[in-house]
């Protein structure tokens, strides 16, 4: 029998200091969103070209939205 993994490294879950998972599909951890949005890059569309991947199951797109929205909130009541 012949098992065939899929491409995700099942060890990175368990970096914590990478952040949550936000997108399983594409391993997208919230630093890695962190770090896209400090590139510049500020919707959901663009965080997904910006790592060279695009939306699968689609089931983070909401989750992902939230968090650009509340980082966007927060840096411009820092402002
Ligand atoms: S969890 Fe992001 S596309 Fe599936």
């Amino acid at each position: 029998m012949i098992i065939i993994l899929n491409c995700i490294d099942i060890n990175s879950h368990f970096h914590y200091d990478q952040g949550m998972y936000v997108c399983i599909c594409n391993n997208l951890t919230s630093k890695k969103i962190e770090k896209a949005m400090d590139s510049g890059v500020s919707d959901t569309k663009k965080i997904y070209s910006y790592y060279n991947c695009s939306p699968k199951c689609g089931k983070c797109i909401s989750y992902m939205e939230d968090l650009i929205n509340n980082k966007t909130s927060i840096s411009s009541s820092n402002n």
